[in-house]
């Protein structure tokens, strides 16, 4: 395990460098956060695979259901958050922001290319999630219940497809350890994080 940051600059660095890291890592904690929102007034989490999180800290990506009712709460700025926990490293971080959901745009038509054949499945289910239904069933053509689509076959998914993208405006960062916790927050004011260190 690294040594711990001793200031926020080195604080920053290790929260970016925890939430870029865990795109493509999918054995870290932080690959599949839980993401909140607020949906008709009530707090609603569910976890989330990371998509894309950019070096600077301030911009995340994910990918969802246009169907799905989270992608109609948030729709274009709804609050949401980001929470993770790196259990080995003792680091539990949070993001906060504005969330906005994207059909159209050219980020998402690239995220439709970059997805894999297998991944663009669950975008061919018949009905949009939490539909309610007779039976336990997945909504997959019977066809594609044990393969991935072809190419061809997967382009019906692209009209059920979204990114949602996140603006953070606050980074949080709070690690344990045996000789005390150390806490610190970060606000994004004119383009720059401010930090400070908060009681844990
Ligand atoms: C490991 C794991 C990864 C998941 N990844 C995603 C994802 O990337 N996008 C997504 O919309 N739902 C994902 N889900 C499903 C969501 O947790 C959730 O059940 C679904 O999106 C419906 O949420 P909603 O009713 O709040 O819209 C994942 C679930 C698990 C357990």
């Amino acid at each position: 395990m690294s040594a711990a940051p001793e200031t926020l600059e080195a604080v920053l660095a290790d929260i970016i460098r925890r939430w870029t890291g865990a795109v493509k890592d999918r054995h870290s904690a932080l690959h599949t956060p839980v993401v909140s929102s607020v949906i008709d007034g009530c707090p609603a989490s569910r976890i989330m695979v990371l998509r894309a999180a950019t070096a600077d800290g301030t911009a995340f990506r994910f990918h969802t259901d246009a169907r799905s009712p989270k992608a109609h709460a948030i729709s274009n700025g709804a609050p949401v958050s980001l929470l993770g926990y790196d259990a080995q490293a003792r680091v539990q971080l949070i993001v906060r922001g504005k969330g906005r959901v994207e059909t159209e745009s050219a980020a998402t038509d690239a995220a439709w290319q970059a997805s894999a054949l297998s991944s663009r499945r669950c975008y061919l289910a018949a009905h949009a999630p939490g539909t309610e239904v007779d039976d336990a069933i997945s909504g997959l053509p019977d066809h594609l219940l044990a393969r991935a689509p072809t190419a061809d076959e997967s382009e019906a998914g692209r009209a059920n497809f979204a990114i949602l993208q996140i603006e953070a405006s606050e980074l949080e960062w709070l690690l344990l350890t045996s000789c005390g916790n150390k806490r610190a927050v970060f606000h994004y004011v004119n383009e720059k994080w401010q930090g400070q260190w908060i009681t844990p």
